[in-house]
């Protein structure tokens, strides 16, 4: 091929099951190109495959240089607010199953350093979304990656406000008849779309990844404070036993089995997992109904919850959280005064 030719790459879209099972969907060569496309006549979306474009002929994808030009932004491609490329984002991205319904899958980070947002968002559907579509991984059965590779200057999805480089759609519609699609190739994708052309305004619900925060948390215990950043996201139990700091009282009595010892791991059942919140609580995910259950007998402390079921950092917020582990020895002592 020329060096005008197209670029293609062959990709492949990694789907790793929860139980374990995984496999590849087969991808076709994909078309990249740096130009915008004409606007599609069914849906108003633009197909960068569409475009001429002056394009590097890529055999071979070298990730370690197209790591390092990620990280030094010097490759000219559009980019997330993340500061992805459409690449970068691809890498990132796993597809799981979800809930309990057979079949039903969604995208996932499987970057550490990196979390999923959900964006809603509504957009004038006339006289176009005004944003440009790319298929980077498609499967044989109507699955595939398509990432919002631009928007249309002075466009719908550009006044939005909302939409970005690097988002995927993961349904469409207008409230109460929305369509589910995420993770489907572009001809699921733009028909979805085009079910909608006559419509004012559609709702998009969007994918984003975004880079994790850093939550500053100390952790006063009766040896000291100690200081640990957690990165959003987090399991606070979890985080707990990988930075060695005590989770169990060994003479708190489970809630579920008083008789027995040991705790549940992490279920959210024996309630012997306690912390004591002295600041940032607005940083932790609210109690559940689980935890308040459990949390409402003998008349616990107000500021305690269960580590297992808190996640640190809630919508992706940075700032300090301060944490007394294993509150219960100085509880028992106060209430015995
Ligand atoms: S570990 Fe059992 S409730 Fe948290």
């Amino acid at each position: 091929m020329s060096k005008s030719a197209a670029r293609s790459l062959l990709l492949f879209l990694a789907l790793q099951l929860r139980n374990g099972a995984s496999f590849l969907l087969p991808s076709p060569a994909i078309t990249r190109c740096s130009g915008l496309a004409t606007r599609s006549a069914s849906c108003g979306v633009m197909r960068a495959s569409e475009a001429g474009g002056d394009t590097e002929e890529v055999a071979s994808l070298n990730v370690e240089d197209e790591a390092k030009a990620e990280d030094e932004g010097a490759d000219g491609l559009a980019r997330s607010p993340a500061g992805l490329t459409l690449d970068g984002v691809y890498k990132r991205l796993t597809l799981e199953t979800q809930g309990r319904v057979d079949g039903v899958v969604g995208l996932e980070s499987k970057d550490t350093d990196y979390a999923i947002e959900v964006v809603k968002v509504q957009v004038q559907r006339k006289p176009s979304l005004g944003m440009q579509l790319e298929e980077v991984a498609r499967g044989g059965d109507g699955r595939g990656l398509v990432l919002v590779a631009g928007l249309e200057p002075g466009g719908n999805a550009e006044a939005s406000g909302k939409i970005c480089v690097g988002d995927t759609l993961c349904s469409a519609g207008i409230e109460g008849d929305m369509s589910r699609v995420e993770a489907l190739d572009w001809d699921q994708t733009v028909s979805v779309l085009g079910s909608f052309a006559e419509e004012r305004r559609i709702v998009l619900v969007i994918k984003r990844l975004v880079k994790r925060e850093s939550i500053n948390v100390q952790f006063e215990l009766p040896s000291g404070t100690r200081d640990h950043e957690i990165k959003a996201g987090s399991n606070l139990r979890g985080e707990m036993i990988r930075l060695d700091v005590p989770v169990y009282d060994p003479r708190t009595k489970r809630f579920d089995q008083p008789y027995a010892t040991g705790n549940c791991a992490g279920e959210g059942t024996c309630g012997t997992c306690f912390v004591e919140v002295q600041q940032g609580a607005d940083l932790l995910t609210s109690p559940d109904q689980e935890e308040l259950m459990l949390l409402s007998r003998g008349n616990l402390p107000v500021r305690w919850r269960l580590s297992c079921k808190v996640i640190v950092g809630k919508e992706n917020k940075a700032g300090t959280v301060r944490l007394k582990a294993v509150p219960q020895a100085e509880w028992r002592s106060q209430a015995r005064q």
